[in-house]
């Protein structure tokens, strides 16, 4: 089985956090997105993958690299044609896929379990598609699949009033007869070839859908809570204490699950609740670090509370002397207090479609 991961699209519904990165590129829990899926690929044994990536595009491919670090070998496919959808991706791989089977992986979906139960009943079942179902509390979000007697009759998406409470998630196994069936449909009304069409084609022709429950899945949907949500479900399986140093100070508090990486400095009264991560070479001062909370390498944090937060890269937070709660911070940012100089008031330098609570 090879495995084929998205890593192109346009991401709209994450600006502006995609007008300078790539979204799967983003760091959730110190990582980027996309490294999530690669450890869950690289964990079930799977060796060659292809990412697909829009035409073009060479920040990814040097970002993650030919995949020795996580014991995988990686193509690159470009998008012919530009992001004509999920299945104009397969059908784009058709002759990397060539006649083996594919985890089709959408690299914008994380999730907490592990992916073997999806393939092992693929094969038990001898399925020629297998849909990663979870539950959600919102199907009207989310593709919908009609079940009935344990069989897939359709997937509706987006359904005013959903027949069950699983949403399809963005993992897939199939056998290669998906890539027929990608280049037999037709696009739809946005323009896209749909992977939701390919399945209805592959019931139309009796081929086997079967179907896996999964718990712990997060998509991103392009509020920075859902971001931070991502980031949350990944930290909650943060164990333990993993820091740079053996002895802490008195004035130090460090609680739950906590990881600092190396060169990173404690200073003055410091409280760290996990589940946190804390990256390399950061200065934390008299600050509190509460849980859901990952910083980047190079951050400074003083004199301020933040929690619930994704602090990026070579961020500086100073001195705020309010609590910062709920928030995406991108790289190379600052945020500090009011020098009290005139004019007073809130000084900002916001680029395009962001949003500030002040
Ligand atoms: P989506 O989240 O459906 O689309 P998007 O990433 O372009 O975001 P938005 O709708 O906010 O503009 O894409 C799901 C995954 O598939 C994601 O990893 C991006 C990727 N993708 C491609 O690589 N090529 C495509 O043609 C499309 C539609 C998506």
């Amino acid at each position: 089985m090879k495995a084929l991961i998205t890593a192109g699209g346009q991401g709209t519904r994450l600006r502006p956090i995609t007008y300078t990165i790539n979204k799967h590129l983003f760091p959730i829990a110190n990582k980027p997105m996309i490294f999530h899926a690669l450890e869950k690929i690289a964990k079930v044994g799977i060796k060659e993958v292809a990412i697909n990536i829009n035409e073009g595009d060479k920040e990814l491919p040097v970002a993650v690299g030919q995949g020795k670090k996580f014991g995988l070998k990686i193509t690159y496919l470009e998008q012919k044609g530009g992001p004509l959808g999920l299945a104009h991706i397969i059908a784009n791989a058709k002759s990397w896929i060539g006649q083996d089977d594919l985890l089709f992986y959408l690299g914008d979906n994380i999730v907490a379990g592990d992916l073997k139960p999806l393939i092992d009943k693929f094969y038990q079942e001898k399925l020629d598609c297998l849909l990663a179902l979870s539950h959600v509390r919102d199907p009207k979000r989310f593709g919908v699949p009609v079940i009935q007697k344990g069989k897939i009759l359709k997937v509706e998406e987006k359904p005013a009033k959903p027949k069950s409470n699983f949403a399809v998630t963005g993992i897939y196994v199939y056998k290669p007869i998906i890539v027929e069936a990608t280049s037999r449909i037709k696009p739809s009304a946005r323009g896209e070839y749909e992977i939701s069409d390919a399945h209805t084609y592959l019931i139309k022709k009796n081929y086997r859908i079967g179907y896996q429950e999964i718990t712990g899945w997060w998509k991103d949907t392009g509020k920075p809570e859902d971001l931070l949500e991502g980031n949350s479900l990944i930290l909650s399986s943060l164990q333990g204490l993993d820091l740079p140093f053996t002895q802490l100070k008195k004035e130090w508090q460090i609680e739950g699950a906590v990881k600092i990486g190396k060169g990173t400095k404690l200073r003055g009264r410091v409280v760290i609740r996990g589940p946190v991560i804390i990256g390399e070479n950061c200065l934390i001062e008299n600050a509190c670090i509460d849980p859901y909370t990952s910083v980047g390498d190079n951050v400074i944090i003083q004199g301020t509370e933040v929690s619930h937060s994704i602090i990026c890269s070579g961020t500086q937070i100073l001195q705020c002397g309010v609590r910062i709660v709920d928030s995406l911070i991108g790289r190379n940012s600052i945020v500090k207090a009011e020098d009290f100089t005139l004019p007073s008031g809130h000084k900002l330098i916001i680029g395009d479609n962001a949003q500030v609570e002040l």
